[in-house]
């Protein structure tokens, strides 16, 4: 059984810029695809629930790789939270918010980022204590200027826009306050794990550096 985490959604969203969101079909190409990515300077993966490999991938990733903290994305049910909590996931990610999936990573120590999109999705998750949310479909639903509109009434809520985010877009998000991450697929496009084209990863991550230099300077 996994240990409850000690982790929290703010930790999740401040260790970099990016939060990438994978999608992986062969577990051979989990422990590649994870060193890769902490080449280029990111270490927390969001593995999603979105094919029959996913859970094994994270196991791979929780056992073989200890300087990465793998999550699990797509988290739509307690079967799926208990189930990445089994396979070593230390955060969950969820495309959109209902108290039970917050109960739920709640139970299998999961530190959760849950998605949301609307006003009173936003005011759900508050009641039930989440603060660090997800926005999805971030630039179909609205994008920045959504976000600038959220700041009035949920003044006290920090958003990881997911959705369209891209290396030319995510400066706009990032430079908003109530704005701590971004996530995005672009790291790990299409095939490139099929391809085996892990200094690609790495490049993709490397180029992140710039808009971690926007949030902090240096
Ligand atoms: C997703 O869940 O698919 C993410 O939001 C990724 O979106 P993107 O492919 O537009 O980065």
């Amino acid at each position: 059984m996994n240990t409850p985490s000690s982790l929290t959604a703010l930790q999740v969203m401040q260790d970099a810029p990016v939060i990438p969101v994978i999608v992986l079909n062969d577990v051979a190409h989990a422990v590649p695809l994870a060193h890769a990515l902490l080449a280029g300077g990111i270490r927390m993966l969001e593995v999603t629930l979105r094919t029959p490999q996913a859970l094994a991938c994270i196991e791979a990733i929780a056992r073989e790789v200890p300087e990465a903290v793998v999550g699990a994305g797509t988290v739509r049910s307690r079967a799926d939270a208990q189930a990445a909590a089994r396979a070593g996931a230390r955060f969950a990610v969820s495309p959109g918010y209902t108290c039970a999936i917050g109960q739920a990573c709640r139970d299998a120590g999961l530190a959760l980022l849950p998605g949301v999109a609307t006003g009173s999705e936003i005011m759900m998750a508050q009641e039930d204590g989440f603060t660090e949310l997800k926005f999805f479909p971030a630039v179909q639903a609205g994008g920045v200027a959504m976000l600038k509109a959220w700041s009035g009434p949920f003044f006290d809520v920090k958003f990881c826009p997911t959705g369209g985010i891209t290396l030319q877009n995510a400066p706009d998000f990032l430079a908003l306050p109530n704005v701590v991450c971004v996530g995005g697929s672009w790291l790990v496009p299409g095939n490139v794990a099929e391809q085996g084209d892990w200094g690609r990863v790495t490049r993709l991550a490397n180029e992140t550096r710039v808009l971690h230099r926007q949030l902090f300077g240096g």
